[in-house]
């Protein structure tokens, strides 16, 4: 047998994996009590919050995503705990200063993240390097915190191997730990999988790392042929929670390479024990319609249109409010139309969102560009990055007639933010991180900061209650 090298594995059911397939609304009380046996598993690290977390804790479950990072951080001691971040759009939708970017990381570090993979929605590397030079100064002073950077995959005629490798070559003069390839719609194929981490390792030492999608139905193939040819971690969902618009399944991994040089070691009964636990959670979603049949199955489409899945069920939702769902078709076409108007990004947040709304206006105004979203604007002026293809100059005079373009790095242009956003909501802040929370999502933290602070006057009140012998009679 040849030498070992053994592969990697990232697990991703505490966030990628329940944010793809049920909308990111697993619990953290759910989460606690297997934390002990995922901690056992000999995971590369346990991708367990950013992304939608952030936002899907607040808005929906009314939970602290700070105070569930400590929770898992305790639970997890031996395991490098990741997250996802968004570049210079941290975790919402627009871009923010940098002095927002710097505490965002710090904070993360601090409450128990290890490695945070940052990517941005255009590829722009320069909306990386404040989240990249913020994780390193970090790790200088702490010694823990690893910059990954994250490069979104698509295809197009912009996105040859030499763009590829070129990227590579960038991220590694960043400064950057490690190097992922994030598939988030399922396009990269087997052998083209093997021919871009062969291009990729030869110009870079960086190790590299695969993420994709089961969405069209290759992905486990894509990362047998990607291990391979020397790819060094891939991501995997215990599978109970696995396939379908989610990851390939851990255990299935593990097995695929058991006995040969990428051996993982991991040990399949511990796995079992854990995907018992996870497995009648899964049946209640599935019962609740939490857990909708349909992302499970292969969708092909997805190879046809190269649109990501919550994409397509985004513009589903929007059709159906415009009674419009007859225009499914025409606006499936549009949205590569627009996407090159666009100068030809990765459909990756907020891209796609902005993207497939543009598309959905468009086909429903029976007009190109009649009407324009503030975000499509906003990319137009250049304020979300570079892309990697010009844009069209017909819809930028059609959408912002003479207005000047940005071309500088867009965080240049913003002013600190941190001490307005603090003085903004300074009555309810409890915690440095409370600021953070506000500075993403100001309705829905503050929303949950009045719910937050009414849980805790009924806990006082009854102890008020308790301490004065006050019992009811
Ligand atoms: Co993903």
């Amino acid at each position: 047998m040849a030498e070992k090298r053994p592969v990697k594995i990232t697990e991703t059911i505490l966030r990628d994996a329940h944010q793809s397939l049920i909308a990111t609304r697993m619990p953290t009380e759910f989460m606690l009590p297997i934390l002990e046996k995922l901690d056992k598993v000999g995971y590369n690290s346990l991708e367990c919050w950013g992304g939608a977390t952030f936002d899907a804790s607040l808005r929906f479950l009314k939970e602290d995503p700070w105070d569930r990072l400590r929770k898992i951080k305790d639970g997890c001691p031996n395991t490098p705990l990741q997250m996802l971040f968004r570049g210079q759009n941290i975790l919402g939708y627009r871009p923010y200063a940098d002095d927002v970017v710097d505490a965002f990381v710090e904070r993360s570090v601090a409450n128990g993240i290890d490695i945070i993979r940052i990517f941005d929605c255009l590829n722009d590397l320069r909306n990386l390097e404040a989240a990249v030079n913020s994780t390193n100064k970090i790790k200088q002073r702490e010694g823990r915190g690893h910059a990954q950077i994250a490069l979104s995959y698509t295809l197009g005629d912009a996105y040859t191997m030499e763009y590829w490798t070129d990227m590579a070559k960038k991220i590694e003069e960043m400064g950057a730990d490690s190097i992922c390839i994030k598939d988030m719609a399922g396009l990269l194929v087997p052998y083209k999988a093997a021919e871009l981490v062969k291009a990729m390792k030869e110009v870079t030492k960086l190790p590299i790392q695969l993420h994709t999608h089961y969405t069209s139905g290759v992905a486990s193939m894509t990362y047998l042929k990607a291990v391979e040819a020397g790819v060094d971690v891939i991501d995997c969902a215990m599978s109970p929670f696995a396939l379908g618009t989610s990851q390939p399944a851990t255990e299935v991994m593990v097995e695929t390479f058991k006995g040969t040089e990428y051996d993982t070691g991991f040990d399949q009964n511990l796995l079992a024990e854990i995907a018992d636990y996870f497995r009648p959670y899964r049946d209640e979603c599935l019962a609740s319609g939490l857990l909708n049949p349909k992302v499970m199955g292969v969708d092909i489409k997805t190879l046809l249109y190269q649109v990501p899945g919550g994409m397509l069920s985004n513009m589903v939702s929007q059709l159906k409010e415009q009674n419009a769902e007859d225009k499914y078709y025409d606006v499936l076409k549009e949205i590569p139309a627009v996407r090159k108007d666009l100068g030809e990004p990765p459909l990756v947040t907020p891209s796609s969102q902005i993207v497939g709304t543009q598309a959905v206006f468009n086909v429903l105004m029976g007009e190109r560009y009649k009407m324009a979203t503030d975000q499509t604007k906003d990319v137009l002026r250049g304020k979300y990055g570079q892309t990697v293809k010009p844009m069209s100059q017909e819809v930028i005079d059609k959408v912002i007639p003479g207005e000047e373009r940005i071309t500088c790095r867009p965080a240049d242009l913003i002013d600190n933010e941190m001490e307005k956003l603090e003085s903004e909501m300074k009555e309810w802040k409890q915690q440095d991180e409370d600021v953070l929370s506000y500075a993403l999502f100001p309705q829905v933290a503050t929303d949950f900061f009045k719910y937050r602070k009414a849980q805790q006057d009924k806990v006082d009140l009854s102890k008020a209650d308790t301490a004065n012998g006050a019992y009811p009679v």
